[in-house]
């Protein structure tokens, strides 16, 4: 296995963990990255709250000094804002690469021609991605996407060579589309053909790799450079460390107790609460942890209610302490968690699918109230 090259940028091993709003925050990424190596991806940012400097966008690129590479994602749909933003992280050194979300499927976005249903403009996905190239200097620029709208508007091997003639370093695929949400399985094929279709730069396959075993079986199969890890470590920070064993060919795989799960989530709720400054905000935000973590283990409903509901770091380590520290890992918990839904539709602007060629730009509000992919 070769470690995944990103510009001048070497990745090893070939692991990124996915950007998650809400999620993959510093304080996650130090959980995350302390198990193993690779890349750890930024939450999403929009391009014209980053142009703006709006504080609180500020505070969601704010790195631990020992995080190298800086990763950040950026979610944009006009090329001029894209490329400020891009110029502006090259310039005032605020990560080391850009990465370029074209892959959420939330239906506010997609309604405004932003996120995955933006890449069906392939003259407009162009424009964004020289623009992103142009100003990035010396720092790769990646771009995540998904497959298309649906499966009578599939976007993602045009796009895919869109990305190669503009200059990216690299290209990850989600092998969904957004009528999939997050239903589903992910169609590994797609990535086996993206790959087919794109030999000059790396390509990462991204969907529903929940253990080791599932990278080391999506590279086999697909052929892919590297993988993109998202759900599969929600409470499971640890699965960086299999990642990492089984990319230098060891076997051993992390089985935590429930203390040593217990010992984790203590660490992450004081993590956050260092980072956002206010114990009140990150153990509310930790709460959505809890389940995750919790999975598969056997807690009585009371205490994980206790737990999901706690109010104070005191409050959440007074229930920690409840929980039977020598509980074996439960098995069968390399399945899918997090978000599972599919969606019945996709929403899009009022003839959106007529004109694959327009260079329309969406409005502004396509940037408004953005999160996830
Ligand atoms: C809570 C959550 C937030 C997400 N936020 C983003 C995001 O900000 N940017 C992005 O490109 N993808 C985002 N995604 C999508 C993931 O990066 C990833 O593509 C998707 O979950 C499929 O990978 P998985 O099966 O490993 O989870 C998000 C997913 C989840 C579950």
């Amino acid at each position: 296995m070769e470690s995944l090259k990103l510009g001048s940028l070497e990745v090893w091993p070939p692991v990124v963990l996915a950007p998650m709003a809400g999620i993959t925050n510093a304080p996650f990424r130090t959980l995350c990255r302390e198990q193993g190596g690779g890349l750890f991806v930024c939450e999403m940012i929009t391009t014209r709250a980053l142009v703006e400097r709006n504080p609180k966008t500020f505070r969601m690129i704010r790195f631990e000094p020992a995080e190298k590479p800086r990763s950040i994602q950026l979610y944009g749909v006009d090329p001029v804002t894209v490329g400020r933003a891009v110029r502006m992280i090259a310039d005032e050194d605020l990560a080391d690469h850009v990465d370029l979300n074209f892959g959420c499927p939330v239906p506010k976005v997609t309604r405004r021609g932003g996120g995955s249903a933006l890449p069906y403009k392939r003259n407009l996905l162009r424009a964004i991605l020289r623009e992103a190239v142009r100003n990035a200097g010396t720092l790769p620029v990646t771009m995540k996407m998904r497959k298309g709208i649906d499966d009578d508007h599939l976007t993602y091997l045009d796009a895919g060579r869109i990305a190669v003639e503009e200059g990216v370093s690299a290209i990850a695929l989600h092998g969904r589309t957004a009528l999939q949400h997050y239903g589903g399985t992910a169609d590994w094929e797609a990535i086996a053909r993206l790959k087919e279709a794109v030999t000059e730069i790396p390509v990462l396959g991204n969907g529903d790799i929940w253990s080791a075993d599932d990278a080391m079986r999506m590279m086999a199969e697909t052929g892919c450079d590297g993988v993109v890890v998202g759900r599969g470590c929600l409470g499971r920070p640890w699965l960086f460390r299999d990642l990492a064993a089984v990319c230098e060919g060891s076997g051993e795989r992390v089985r935590p107790r429930l203390g040593e799960v217990a010992a984790t989530m203590d660490r992450h709720a004081t993590l956050l609460t260092e980072c956002f400054d206010s114990e009140h905000h990150a153990v509310a935000d930790f709460r959505k942890h809890v389940g995750w973590y919790l999975k598969g283990f056997t807690v009585g409903a009371d205490l994980r209610r206790r737990l999901a509901t706690a109010g104070t770091l005191a409050g959440l380590r007074e229930g920690l302490a409840e929980l039977d520290p020598d509980q074996p890992w439960p098995a069968g918990v390399d399945a899918p968690r997090g978000k599972t839904n599919p969606r019945d539709r996709v929403h899009l602007p009022a003839g959106w699918l007529d004109d694959p060629y327009d260079l329309a730009v969406p409005g502004a509000d396509a940037e408004l109230d953005t999160s996830g992919g």
